[in-house]
């Protein structure tokens, strides 16, 4: 029934996400093809079975997608005069009268071109939320246990169906976690960091990894950002950077702030928690941060790669698998490009 997956992507980056799910899918034996338009901020991935291929590529183990959903209808030249009608037949044609969603979300690319749809999509989600009780395609009251109907609007004619399966996907609208920047954080960067620790660990891991009283380091750390974020979560922290660093961080006590090059310091005794915004080369970061998990001096790690200007997909996975390769241990290691990254992305390592 679905016929491709639909993945969201920061506008820009359509190649790289059609490369990572190309490469992806053909590695996990099911040969498909991309199309996608670039900024229009999402991917189609077409493959016969698109059933088996959702579980080949779990959305947490995806770098450029925001969002994975298994679409299956696309509806185009829609009368704005009545888009419910074509919409409902279309569920009963695909799904039967049996499928009962837990939500709807009417969203639409988070591109350029697309954003001007979002009122068009709010506007429409509230029309279109009681047809759907009604007919019983949607539960009485909003379940998030359930899977989601996503109605995609390319245009005002112009919508796909899709599913967003509870669990393997994203829990916000568009993929992207709404984070509001804190008075008291000492830069923008520290949102990255936030959104990191909220994407990249389950809530077990946030509360597991992160205690009151536990010690970690922070390369390229001015003007504080990320300090500021680790110490939130109850950290004394390391500061490592040339630059100057926010008064009131360091009046906080909870803060050292050591001018060093991040590439040749490391602590005399382990660290609970290495994390790094340094702009450099990727590959240079990656050989630094599998040097720390080598070593001991860190037991997770947070770390940003800046990706290059081109063959970025080819350059993420060649910074990974040196990373992984040099840090002669067993990691879990998750990556993604975040809400907040902009050319780059964000990993997560940890002991498996
Ligand atoms: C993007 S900024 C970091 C922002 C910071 N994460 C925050 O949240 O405020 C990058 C920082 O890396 C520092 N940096 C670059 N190379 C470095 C090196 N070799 N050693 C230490 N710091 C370095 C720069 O001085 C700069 O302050």
């Amino acid at each position: 029934m679905p016929d491709a997956l639909l993945c969201y992507c920061r506008a820009g980056f359509e190649p790289e996400l059609a490369a990572e799910l190309s490469d992806r899918a053909a590695h996990a034996g099911f040969p498909g093809y991309a199309r996608t338009d670039r900024n229009s901020g999402y991917v189609e991935f077409f493959a016969d079975d698109i059933a088996s291929l959702t579980r080949a590529l779990p959305f947490g183990s995806l770098i450029f997608a925001r969002q994975k959903l298994r679409r299956f209808v696309e509806l185009k030249g829609l009368d704005p005069k009545d888009r419910i009608t074509p919409i409902v037949r279309a569920l009963e044609t695909t799904l039967g009268n049996t499928y009962t969603f837990g939500e709807l979300w009417v969203e639409h690319p988070d591109s350029d071109e697309a954003k001007p749809l979002a009122g068009l999509a709010r506007a429409f989600g509230n029309a279109l939320r009681p047809a759907l009780r009604k007919g019983g395609w949607l539960t009485q009251f909003d379940d998030s246990r359930k899977n989601r109907l996503h109605v995609v609007f390319l245009a005002g004619d112009h919508v796909l169906l899709a599913i967003g399966e509870a669990g393997d996907s994203a829990p916000w609208p568009l993929g992207i976690p709404r984070l509001r920047m804190h008075a008291d954080a000492p830069s923008r960067s520290a949102l990255k960091l936030e959104e990191a620790v909220m994407v990249l660990l389950n809530e077990k891991e946030r509360e597991r990894l992160f205690r009151e009283g536990m010690r970690g380091a922070d390369l390229g750390a001015a003007p504080g950002g990320w300090s500021w974020v680790l110490m939130r979560q109850g950290l004394r922290v390391i500061s490592v950077d040339n630059g100057p660093l926010q008064e009131k961080l360091l009046e906080s006590g909870r803060v050292e702030h050591l001018r060093e090059d991040g590439f040749h310091w490391h602590p005399r005794s382990p660290l609970d928690w290495m994390v790094c915004d340094m702009v450099e080369q990727p590959r240079r970061v990656a050989e630094r941060m599998a040097t720390w998990l080598r070593e001991g001096w860190c037991r997770h790690a947070i770390f940003n790669l800046k990706l290059p200007m081109k063959k970025r997909w080819d350059e993420t996975r060649l910074c990974l698998d040196l990373f992984e390769r040099q840090a002669h241990k067993s990691l879990l290691v998750r990556a993604r490009q975040l809400y907040h990254d902009r050319e780059e992305i964000t990993v997560f390592a940890t002991p498996r």
